[in-house]
């Protein structure tokens, strides 16, 4: 029997070994933690099971009947964040280039099932060069495998994609169906074909970077949600962003005890709004004002910067927090912001995440590149999130909320529950100035001074409609708040909604405007 253990000692440590020192110190010196490294530090010290250690390819072409390693190139089980149960996998880049292997994705699809089963989160730790080229239709088919898998598990677990490396292929289309994408800035990328195959087919040069690093898809593409300096940073941010979030969508997310009074006043928000209402204001400082401890895990940060979306605590339970921001294009909707907040707002809904929505928009961005862009589209998309959805919402208008953004940001009409609003805010179809423009048209161009008439129509719109009195009169504003009371008035909010239960009409699924 000694022996027999022995022997069994000698092979589990071969295999945790992966593909040898020398890779392993490859893998280092770019900077990189190995697949069971990076595991580690993700999780509760000493709750790691790895399962399938063992398991190997099968393929017999290009010399591969020569190589077999032992797990074959991804490190899978099961352990826990905080105590909380998780799946894992890591793509192990020692090990043919952290390649996707017929028998290594049955790795991946065996913990994504038992996850399934129990109800609890898939993190994947990606590190991979894409469909293990020598295995040709047998590594697609366990792609597809996977990807079929991703697409079960969407709404029903969490699913979490680290970027720890470069990832090509197929590597990055699992990823793009799971809920939240972290990449390591410089040392991680993700692209469906590499720079080679460009210069070759469109003839452009581009660097690595440019077509796959984080900073490209953190502010440029939208394709990640998170872009940190390194490795162990991203693995700690991931235990963040999951304790904000809970473990299926029958469950809600844990409550925190962040002994933060929830009548905490916040004096400075009755000072926030400058006087000159085409003058910006920092919509992130007010969201920080509110949540539990200025606490706030802002997600898709670096793109689509006129709206915030991200999640923070009130008296302990977690809110989604959607947000314009009147320091990047006035707060306007756009394309791109339109299809951020679409999308939070989905998984908001998806897990029982309650939605706070902030609202200081002066409508959708006008504009060529918008129209030919899709805004009708895309902007739907939001619409369509927002009304949908069945969550607790609570939406406060801050200032500005012109025209169908008004409509669009958690309205009265798309069932907000409770819509609140500052006294100084502004519900119009659009700014007094250019209300007044049209259709006081005649009236000023017949003025004999048309300067002094405009601003005239001007006040006299402004008097009318430029506050939140005429919405509250028919309820579509549910009560007019101190600012310095927003916190306050929000978790009255929240407790009373904490048992809201509304029913969509069954349907196969609905059609959003993709
Ligand atoms: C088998 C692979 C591999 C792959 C890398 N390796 N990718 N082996 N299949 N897909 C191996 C390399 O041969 C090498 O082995 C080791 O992994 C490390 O790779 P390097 O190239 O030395 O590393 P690096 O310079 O860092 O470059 C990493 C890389 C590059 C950018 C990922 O290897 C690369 O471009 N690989 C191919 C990417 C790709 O085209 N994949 C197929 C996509 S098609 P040795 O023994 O020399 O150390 C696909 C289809 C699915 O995924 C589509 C579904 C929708």
């Amino acid at each position: 029997m000694q022996e027999i253990l022995n022997k069994f000692v000698e092979l589990r440590a071969e295999a945790r070994m992966g593909g040898g020192q020398q890779r392993i110190d490859a893998q280092h010196a770019r900077g990189k933690l190995t697949a069971r490294e990076a595991i580690e530090v993700l999780l509760d010290d000493g709750s790691f099971e790895e399962l399938d250690t063992f398991v190997q390819h099968r393929c017999i072409d290009f010399g591969m009947d020569k190589q077999h390693i032992a797990g074959d190139g991804v490190v899978a089980g099961y352990g826990t964040i905080n105590r909380r149960r998780i799946f894992v996998f890591a793509q192990d880049f020692t090990v043919f280039g952290g390649s996707l292997s017929e028998a290594n994705a049955t790795k991946i699809c065996k913990i994504m099932d038992m996850a399934m089963k129990v109800g609890a989160p898939v993190i994947g730790l990606n590190d991979s060069g894409g469909a293990r080229i020598q295995e040709g239709v047998a590594s697609l088919g366990g792609y597809a495998d996977i990807f079929q898998r991703n697409v079960m598990a969407s709404g029903v677990i969490p699913q979490i994609s680290a970027i720890l490396g470069p990832c090509a292929g197929g590597a990055v289309y699992s990823p793009a169906l799971t809920d939240f994408i972290m990449m390591v800035e410089d040392n991680s990328y993700m692209f469906v074909t590499g720079p080679e195959v460009v210069k070759t087919v469109t003839h452009e040069d581009v660097t690595v970077e440019e077509l796959g690093g984080a900073k490209t898809h953190f502010t440029k593409s939208g394709v990640s949600h998170f872009a940190f300096p390194n490795g162990m940073v991203l693995l700690r941010q991931l235990r963040r962003l999951f304790s904000f979030l809970p473990s299926n969508n029958r469950e809600k997310a844990p409550v925190v005890n962040t002994g933060d009074p929830a009548d905490r006043h916040e004096k400075s928000l009755d000072y926030l709004i400058p006087d000159d209402p085409n003058q910006s204001y920092d919509m992130s400082e007010l969201i920080k004002k509110v949540v539990d401890n200025y606490d706030f895990m802002e997600v898709q940060g670096g793109f689509a910067r006129n709206i915030i979306t991200g999640f923070g605590r009130l008296k302990g339970e977690t809110v989604g927090i959607v947000a314009n921001q009147p320091m990047v294009l006035a707060g306007c909707l756009d394309i791109n912001s339109s299809i951020k907040a679409a999308r939070f707002v989905q998984f908001c809904d998806c897990f029982n995440i309650p939605i706070l929505t902030f609202v200081d928009v002066p409508g959708f961005l006008p504009g060529k590149q918008q129209e030919l862009g899709g805004i009708i589209k895309h902007g739907a998309k939001l619409l369509y999130a927002y009304a949908q959805c069945t969550v607790p919402k609570i939406t406060v208008i801050t200032r500005k909320a012109y025209g169908g953004a008004y409509d669009v940001m958690a309205s009265k009409h798309l069932r907000g529950d409770l819509n609140l609003a500052w006294p100084n805010a502004e519900i119009a179809v659009m700014g007094a100035k250019g209300a007044a423009e049209i259709i006081f048209r005649n009236e000023i161009r017949s003025a004999d001074d048309p300067e002094a008439k405009l601003k005239e129509k001007t006040d006299e719109y402004s008097d009318r409609f430029a506050n939140p009195f005429i919405a509250a009169q028919r309820g579509y504003i549910d009560d007019v708040i101190r600012p310095s009371r927003t916190r306050w008035r929000v978790i009255r909010g929240l407790e009373m909604l904490a048992n809201k239960k509304v029913e969509n009409p069954w349907k196969k699924h609905g059609n959003i405007p993709l």
